[in-house]
Formats: C-alpha cells, sequence, structure tokens
C-alpha cells in the first residue's frame, strides 16, 4: 500500500477534542491489518536510516509503532511515560501543550550512556511532546539524531522545531488543514 492508500484508511474527526481541531485518528489505521502491516514496513525503512541501538516510544500512542518497529529491528524499546508509572527512580521533563501541561518520566537506566536512540510516535504537531522527549533522552545519556512519526501535520511547523535542534525528522504521511 502506498502513502496516498494509508493516508485513506486515518479516520478524520472534526471539532475533536476542541472545536475547529481536525482530529487524525489512528484507530482506523490499526484496525486495518494490510495498512498496519504497511505502515510498520515503512516505518522499519525509515529507521533502518537511524542506525539506532534502541527505539524510544512516547506513551501512548507511539508505544504502537515504536515497540513493532524495535521488534523488527531486534533492538531495544524504551518507554517514555506518563507520569506516576514507572517503579525505579525517575528523571522527567515538563512541557507545554496547546491546552495545559504535561510531563514525560523516564528510567535512566534503561538507556544506555551514550547511545544511539531514535525517538518515535505516531504524529508530530506542535513538536513539544517530541522535542521534550528528547530533552529526556539526552538528559539520560543518549545521543538523538533522528525523530520519525507516522503522521506529520505540517501546518504547525513541529518538524522547523525539532529540525532546529538538529534531528532529522520523517514522517510517513502529512496531513494539511484540509
Ligand atoms: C498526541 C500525539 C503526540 C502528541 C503530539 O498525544 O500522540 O504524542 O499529541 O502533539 P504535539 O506535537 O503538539 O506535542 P497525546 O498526548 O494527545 O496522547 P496519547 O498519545 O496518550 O493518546
Ligand atoms: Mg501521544
Amino acid at each position: 500500500m502506498d502513502p496516498a492508500e494509508l493516508k485513506a484508511i486515518v479516520r478524520t474527526i472534526p471539532d475533536f477534542p476542541k472545536p475547529g481541531i481536525l482530529f487524525r485518528d489512528i484507530t482506523t489505521l490499526i484496525a486495518h491489518g494490510r495498512g498496519f502491516a504497511a505502515t510498520i514496513d515503512r516505518l522499519v525503512d525509515r529507521a533502518l536510516m537511524a542506525d539506532a541501538s534502541a527505539v524510544a516510544g512516547i506513551e501512548a500512542r507511539g508505544f504502537i509503532f515504536g515497540a513493532a518497529v524495535a521488534a523488527r529491528l531486534g533492538i531495544g524499546f524504551i518507554p517514555l511515560r506518563k507520569p506516576g508509572k514507572l517503579p525505579m527512580p525517575t528523571i522527567g521533563v515538563d512541557y507545554q501543550l496547546e491546552y495545559g501541561e504535561a510531563r514525560l518520566e523516564l528510567d535512566p537506566g534503561a538507556v544506555e550512556d551514550g547511545e544511539k536512540v531514535l525517538l518515535m510516535d505516531d504524529l508530530l504537531a506542535t513538536g513539544g511532546t517530541a522535542l521534550a522527549a528528547v530533552d529526556l533522552l539526552r538528559q539520560a545519556g543518549a545521543r538523538v539524531h533522528h525523530a520519525l512519526f507516522v503522521i506529520d501535520l505540517h501546518e504547525l511547523k513541529g518538524g522547523h522545531l525539532l529540525r532546529e535542534e538538529g534531528l532529522d525528522v520523517q514522517a510517513i504521511m502529512q496531513f494539511d488543514g484540509e
């Protein structure tokens, strides 16, 4: 399946979670067996270029794609978690969302000092979440030069923000405001 076919399987919900927002819903993509498999195939192709020794995925939707890619590459998966979930001492980064505040936490023992980590998430919007994730991984001693997404909401310029941090940013599909 090519990117246009995959894009067509993503469901668009108007006015969620707020009026005026077009929500790109991956529920329909991951429910579609061939579509999900083709999405992972394409992510794996891009992920290989990062030459990483682990994939870090952002809770929750980033786990779905990041874990599948890590398993296909035969490398480890590092979960970046929402607050209060990890049993060992954590490091955390607070960040701003469009509406309100959020925090990601990491067990620093999950990262080898100096290892090359590929950051993955389902969707890049403003880039605030991914930027916090990069900050957290770097605090834990990772080298992070690549970020990979299923969807890039191009108009929100998250890619721009991440490239300013020196990251190579890839996504397998882009949506504008259509
Ligand atoms: C969504 C999405 C990305 C993030 C992108 O996650 O899955 O992680 O927002 O937004 P940004 O680029 O503007 O920071 P969300 O926190 O809504 O929750 P979920 O993954 O747990 O569903
Ligand atoms: Mg998310």
